[in-house]
């Protein structure tokens, strides 16, 4: 596929060291592609680096907290400043069962919040302050299906990624006259550590691989919104349109993380 978005030569992401956002540096490196990956964990990182130096990227890796906003911010500066950045994937992210306090505790809460919201807009803002000048670039937001109805499982996690999605919906128009594709990211469940602590049934359940090929389509497209799989997606903005005291009952029967 052709067209601005089809090719990122110098892509930025964070949370690579893991599931989803390790999926998709793999799925983007190649010859002729550098990647700029983090994560907190030293040697996933560099497992996930070194698969992708194989598969014939320039990569490079760098440990770091999202919420560390300072360093965060110098390290993109960095790496635009070495070689223009065409994407930047705001991936990071936890839920109640990432965790050591088991379901969404207070404190788990506040920090779902913090790194699932704040770690975003602290990769996101100072992405924007690069591209705008440029005119070019794109950058993706991950969110989630779980962002589309609060889930009595997972109050604060639904709530940070509902936050993500209309956020980066209303940064889509509102950086596209800056030239700025903007996509947000609502995967369904997806094989990762994060999902590996749930006891009850995922339907659809898709490996990480898949779902960074689908991410990779559609942000070569510039979608909006990258949703899948349909099913579960269906399901989703069909539980977030109707009316809550239609779907309450229904959704308090649904398992929460232990
Ligand atoms: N798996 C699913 O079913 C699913 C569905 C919808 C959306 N998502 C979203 O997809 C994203 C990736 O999740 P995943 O399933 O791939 O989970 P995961 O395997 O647990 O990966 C999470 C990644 O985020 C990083 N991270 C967490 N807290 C961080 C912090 N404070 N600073 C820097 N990095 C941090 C982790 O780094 P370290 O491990 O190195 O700390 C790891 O690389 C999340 O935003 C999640 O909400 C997942």
């Amino acid at each position: 596929m052709t067209g601005r978005f089809s090719d990122p030569k110098h892509l930025l992401i964070t949370g690579a060291s893991s599931g989803i956002g390790a999926a998709l540096a793999r799925e983007y490196a190649a010859p002729g592609r550098r990647l700029a990956l983090t994560g907190r964990n030293g040697e996933r990182l560099a497992a996930v680096a070194a698969a992708c130096r194989a598969s014939g990227a320039e990569v490079s890796s760098t440990c770091l907290d999202v919420l560390d906003r300072d360093a965060l911010a110098r390290w993109i500066v960095a790496e635009d400043s070495h070689r223009p950045l065409d994407l930047v994937i705001a991936n990071a992210g936890i839920s109640a069962g990432t965790g050591a306090a088991g379901a969404e505790s207070a404190e788990q809460a506040r920090r779902i919040q913090a790194v699932n919201v704040e770690g975003v807009m602290n990769t996101v803002f100072p992405a924007i302050e690069r591209l705008r000048p440029r005119g070019a670039g794109q950058i993706a937001l991950m969110s989630s299906l779980a962002g589309f109805r609060g889930f009595p499982g997972a109050p604060a996690y639904c709530a940070s990624k509902a936050m993500v999605r209309v956020w980066g919906e209303s940064l889509r128009g509102h950086l596209a006259p800056a030239g700025i594709g903007v996509s947000v990211i609502c995967p369904g469940y997806v094989e990762s550590p994060m999902t590996a602590v749930n006891s009850f049934p995922m339907p659809f359940l898709m490996s990480a691989h898949r779902a960074a090929r689908i991410v990779r389509r559609g942000l070569a497209r510039n979608r909006a919104r990258i949703a899948f799989p349909f099913p579960t997606y269906w399901a989703a903005w069909l539980l977030g349109t109707l009316p809550p005291g239609l779907t309450d009952a229904l959704l308090r029967r649904l398992p929460e993380k232990s």
